[in-house]
């Protein structure tokens, strides 16, 4: 490129001077489409629980879940992710209420279908952690330790009870080697072909889930590093890739995503399948927290926490702020 004296020619700041002049050579949206809602149901509440350590989330009702479903298809969110939590009496080792027809988040697979229809897709969390008393993932064998193999049998039941309440999509997150091929199966011989799998793909041990195991009221003590992944890790995600997708995963998805940018553009580039990315509750905490104290812009530093995550490879982003954000698009 020539220069004429010490005057550079190529001047990449003709194309930041102006609003319209960014707006257009953007490369990277975010549209309302793109987002999706997390949300929490609680058994037995009579008014809905703000989560202490994520302001502004909540632990709904049966019916402020409704409410919060029909905002979101206001708002043109395009899908909810539901997380079902049973009064505590109802926990026990094989978290017989994640696969109860009546268990509360059937009850509110079936609240947010009769509330949204087709509008909205609903999807649910399908893992045993919210339902066990001791809080994994999955049951536990004579010695203590997640039964891999054993838990898939649960996953199988659960797919069809979640498809069978209403589920357009069931969102797999517990790490089970084999848990998509299984569910897949499970899924199609209950005539539930239909139904999608939204794999959790890339799913690392983080200290980011800290605020959701509150949301929750998550009764694990210990950590789950024997089946989520190591943080230092990234051909591990390509290998979990090349599984889901051989099993049968219709989307798949990388968690955390902020402090896991790099692994969402390698699975983005390496997959022709929708890729979903979660903002967990620890990235929503760390903003909601420094902007109360006023020590960041919240709705600046949200936009741009949100865009990096599409600019890094996102087709879906999940994140708390999915509604609220819509509106402003
Ligand atoms: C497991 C599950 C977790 C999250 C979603 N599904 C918690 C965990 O793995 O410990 C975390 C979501 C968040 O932190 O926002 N059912």
């Amino acid at each position: 490129m020539t220069t004429y004296g010490s005057f550079p020619a190529a001047r990449p700041r003709r194309l930041r001077r102006s609003a319209v002049m960014r707006r257009m050579v953007a490369e990277t949206r975010l549209h309302p489409a793109d987002l999706i809602l997390p949300a929490f149901v609680k058994e037995g509440l009579t008014a809905p629980v703000e989560i202490a350590s994520m302001p502004g989330v909540y632990q709904h009702t049966r019916d402020t879940l409704r409410k919060a479903a029909a905002e979101a298809v206001a708002a043109g969110v395009s899908g909810i992710m539901l997380y079902g939590v049973p009064e505590e009496d109802k926990k026990d080792a094989n978290g017989s209420a994640g696969t109860d027809p009546d268990g509360i988040l059937q009850v509110a697979l079936r609240d947010v279908r009769a509330e949204v229809g087709d509008d909205l897709i609903v999807m649910s969390d399908l893992c045993l952690d919210e339902f066990t008393d001791h809080g994994h993932c999955g049951v536990l064998d004579e010695h203590g330790r997640v039964d891999n193999d054993a838990t898939l049998e649960r996953y199988a039941e659960m797919a069809r009870v979640q498809a069978d309440a209403g589920a357009h999509v069931v969102g797999p997150s517990g790490m089970m080697d084999g848990q998509i091929g299984v569910i897949r199966a499970a899924l199609d011989q209950a005539d539930h072909e239909d139904v999608a799998i939204l794999a959790y793909t890339a799913k690392y041990s983080s200290a980011f889930y800290g605020p959701f195991r509150e949301a929750v009221a998550s009764s694990l003590k210990g950590d789950r590093k024997t089946y989520q992944q190591d943080p230092a890790n990234v051909r591990e995600s390509l290998r979990e890739l090349a599984l889901d997708l051989e099993e049968g995963a219709d989307m798949v998805m990388v968690k955390p995503a902020g402090p896991y940018l790099d692994i969402l553009a390698r699975v983005a580039d390496s997959t022709d399948v929708p890729v979903a990315a979660y903002q967990i509750s620890g990235e929503y905490a760390m903003i909601e927290a420094a902007a109360q104290r006023g020590w960041i812009d919240r709705d600046r530093a949200i936009a741009e926490a949100l865009l990096g995550i599409k600019r890094a490879g996102a087709n879906m982003i999940l994140t708390y702020w999915a509604t609220e954000v819509a509106r402003q698009l």
